[in-house]
């Protein structure tokens, strides 16, 4: 990977089943909520697995600034957090990564104090913080939120104290944060109306890792007893959920066989049910599935929902697909209310929608035709790419560095399944390269 932002475009020669087999690699958001924990250990920790994608870059550049001791081999990082000498995240990339916010609940958790502007990450919505600052107050913190930074300090007991947390609404980001907030705090922290999203499962396993006593992780009541230490561990990042389900839709919306290896399938099950529900054919076993088209695709209703219901993450690829299936879909987007944008650019390839506040409606076309398009966020990259995969003709995807934050070697691994993207990298101090087949 280079420090470089690439621009430049992505050039899809669409209309080719995706056929073979892929593996899938460490997920992004366990990765990037596992490394901001990693602070509050008081031992140097290993964590392995970790996706080469660029929010993983710029989380781990953002602990180095803080003063942490980086060493990377590959998959495999090692972070000694003793050495942290800072509470406040540089700004720049603070604002950059959604996850940066996970910074605040492990520095707080840790170091008694901490300093962050209000996350970036994909504008798909308002993105509210105020779940996590509610619970860090309930936690004994100060929290001051004035002029996009958020300032916590630990109270005058010099420790953040347990508390019952009662969530306003299935946040997973809150959940997260008040896990990483409240395993060492004194006493015993329960947070009400918990998400049960896989990376919450996944962070709290890692914290307990390393010491720390939570239970419950995976269900919407979280009970943490506090720890003094949290000791050293070698970890190892789960797969990625998300990446496993863009290629089951890919290979579906190609009309291909795919076999998706080094996955977890019950993670899946939302996806997998409307993919059968298509007609579309899904076997799985152990860490295996395998998706093949039938050559049938029928249109769907689908609501997006917290875990275990349908991701929002994948409705953006899912809607794409469905843009040429038969009859008329409606989706409704309950998560995110600017998760829709991807839909504009479909309909320059000559897909049939429309949105209405929170439902988009697709009446399926017989065919994409290949056209110059625009990604706007992460998954919607990912839409786009799905759509070029699936149209006639040729697509040129502009801003594609939106999917290289999220998908690890996204291009390669489609081109080995059969697909024909050109890279047309352009990085911002205006060198230029071409990768890919
Ligand atoms: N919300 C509030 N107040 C809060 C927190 C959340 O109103 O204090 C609202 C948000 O505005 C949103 C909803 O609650 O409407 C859900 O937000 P949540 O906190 O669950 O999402 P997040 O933590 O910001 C993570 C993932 C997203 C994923 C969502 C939902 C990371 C780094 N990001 O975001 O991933 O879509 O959960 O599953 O884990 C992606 O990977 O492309 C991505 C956007």
């Amino acid at each position: 990977m280079t420090d470089e932002i690439a621009c430049g475009r992505w050039i899809i020669e669409g209309g080719r089943p995706l056929l073979g087999e892929v593996e899938i690699g460490g997920g992004k958001n366990p990765a990037v909520a596992v490394i901001a924990a990693s602070l509050l250990c008081d031992e140097p920790v290993t964590i392995e697995n970790l996706p080469y994608i660029e929010d993983v870059r710029v989380m781990i550049e953002l602990l180095e600034c803080l003063g942490a001791k980086i060493s990377r081999n590959g998959r495999v990082l090692c972070v000694d957090p003793r050495t942290v000498n800072r509470v406040a995240p540089r700004y720049d990339l603070a604002h950059a990564l959604r996850a940066s916010s996970y910074l605040l609940g492990a520095l707080l958790g840790r170091w008694g104090q901490a300093e962050a502007p209000y996350p970036g990450g994909c504008d798909i919505g308002e993105r509210a913080l105020d779940q996590h600052i509610k619970g860090m107050r309930a936690l004994g913190a100060a929290v001051t939120d004035q002029y996009g930074v958020i300032r916590a300090k630990v109270g005058r007991g010099g420790k953040l104290v347990g508390s019952e947390i009662y969530l306003d609404m299935v946040t997973v980001g809150g959940t997260i944060n008040l896990l990483l907030a409240a395993c060492r705090a004194k006493g015993q922290t329960i947070l009400f109306n918990a998400a049960k999203e896989p990376h919450v499962v996944e962070v709290a396993n890692f914290l307990n890792s390393m010491g720390a006593r939570i239970k419950g992780a995976g269900t919407d009541v979280i009970r943490v007893n506090g720890v003094e230490k949290l000791h050293g561990s070698t970890y190892a990042i789960i797969p990625d959920q998300i990446e496993t389900g863009t290629m089951m839709i890919a290979a579906a919306a190609t009309n291909g066989d795919v076999t998706i290896r080094g996955c977890i399938p019950t993670h899946m099950e939302a996806l997998s049910a409307k993919l059968l529900e298509m007609g579309v054919r899904v076997d799985e076993r152990d860490d295996v599935i395998r998706v093949r088209s039938t050559g049938i695709r029928r249109a769907l209703t689908l609501k997006t929902q917290v875990y275990p219901g349908f991701p929002t993450d994948l409705q953006q690829p899912m809607t794409a697909m469905l843009s040429t299936a038969r009859g008329v879909s409606l989706i409704t987007e309950t998560i995110f209310e600017s998760r829709f944008k991807h839909l504009r650019e479909l309909a320059r390839m000559g897909a049939r929608t429309q949105v209405m506040d929170r439902v988009a409606v697709i009446e399926g076309v017989p065919e994409l035709t290949g056209a110059t398009l625009s990604a706007t966020d992460l998954r919607a990259g990912a839409a786009l790419v799905v759509a070029g995969l699936m149209a006639r003709g040729s697509t040129d995807i502009l801003n594609p560095h939106y999917i290289d934050r999220g998908y690890e070697r996204f291009a390669d691994k489609l081109n080995s399944l059969g697909a024909r993207i050109v890279r047309e990298d352009q990085a911002e101090s205006g060198t230029s390269a071409r990768t890919g087949a």
